[in-house]
């Protein structure tokens, strides 16, 4: 309340402006408890580009943002290194790719085998060029079946985006089907208690997410900007009984 009275009073021209524009597109992409995920995120990533206002925060310069997605590689290869994920002949799925942020960090650190998928295709002309032999391919997680079988699944502020309950459920069930038995989850979310806190993002408790991996170990959530990061696998006993069935 106080950090919302403060920010108003520091730009009440830039703050009321956001408030109208969220308005907007609320009438624009929202109705019936949900969103229309695909029109939203190519306008704003028609809108922003690469900038990263497009995948980050609205208020906040692409300078700015780009220091709290600095801070958010650090946790989350530091949430990896923990889970002892072996980039070089993992398999990865990265979740809602955006700008190719999180594609770039896993390249970095010796990802060869990488999948991006998104909802919409409006970038992938640029992270093709960017990220020569990394592919690309539109997915929306909340109502399409993923292929292939992953080591890594990244999920990367991606999850809180789906606003609808039944849709949330298909895309854990879809993560969770496309993980190698010894694979390993990384999810950044905005953890809470539930609430809709725009027509387009619900904060969930950890409890909304352990609910559909029965028999996953979750690594202790790791704070980043208003995100945490944590990691989930299955318990080792269960892997090996799964991969001797295989
Ligand atoms: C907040 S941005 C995060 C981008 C990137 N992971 C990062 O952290 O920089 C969310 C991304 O997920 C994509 N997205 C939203 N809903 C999706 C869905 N149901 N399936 C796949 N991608 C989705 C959006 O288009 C957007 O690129």
């Amino acid at each position: 309340m106080f950090r919302k009275l403060a920010k108003l009073l520091r730009d009440p021209v830039g703050v009321l402006s956001r408030r109208w524009m969220t308005m907007v597109e609320r009438l624009r992409f929202a109705g019936g408890g949900d969103y229309r995920t695909a029109d939203y995120w190519n306008y704003r990533h028609g809108k922003y580009g690469f900038d990263l206002r497009g995948v980050g925060d609205k208020s906040k310069s692409h300078e700015e943002n780009v220091k709290l997605l600095e801070q958010g590689s650090r946790v989350f290869l530091a949430v990896c290194r923990e889970a002892k994920i072996p980039f070089r002949r993992a398999r990865v799925l990265d979740i809602g790719c955006g700008t190719g942020h999180f594609a770039e960090v896993l390249r970095n650190n010796g990802v060869k085998d990488y999948l991006g998928v998104d909802n919409v295709d409006t970038l992938f002309q640029g992270l093709h060029a960017r990220l020569p032999g990394f592919r690309f391919e539109q997915v929306d997680i909340a109502t399409q079946r993923l292929r292939g079988t992953y080591d890594l699944i990244a999920a990367m502020d991606v999850l809180q985006h789906i606003a609808n309950e039944e849709k949330f459920a298909f895309a854990l069930e879809n993560i969770r089907s496309h993980l190698a038995p010894s694979g390993t989850v990384v999810i950044s979310t905005h953890l809470g208690p539930y609430r809709r806190e725009a027509f387009y993002f619900i904060r969930r408790p950890l409890e909304a997410f352990q609910k559909f991996f029965p028999g996953f170990a979750f690594s202790t959530p790791v704070a980043y900007a208003d995100s945490f990061v944590f990691s989930l696998r299955r318990n080792q006993k269960r892997a090996s009984a799964i991969s001797s069935r295989r």
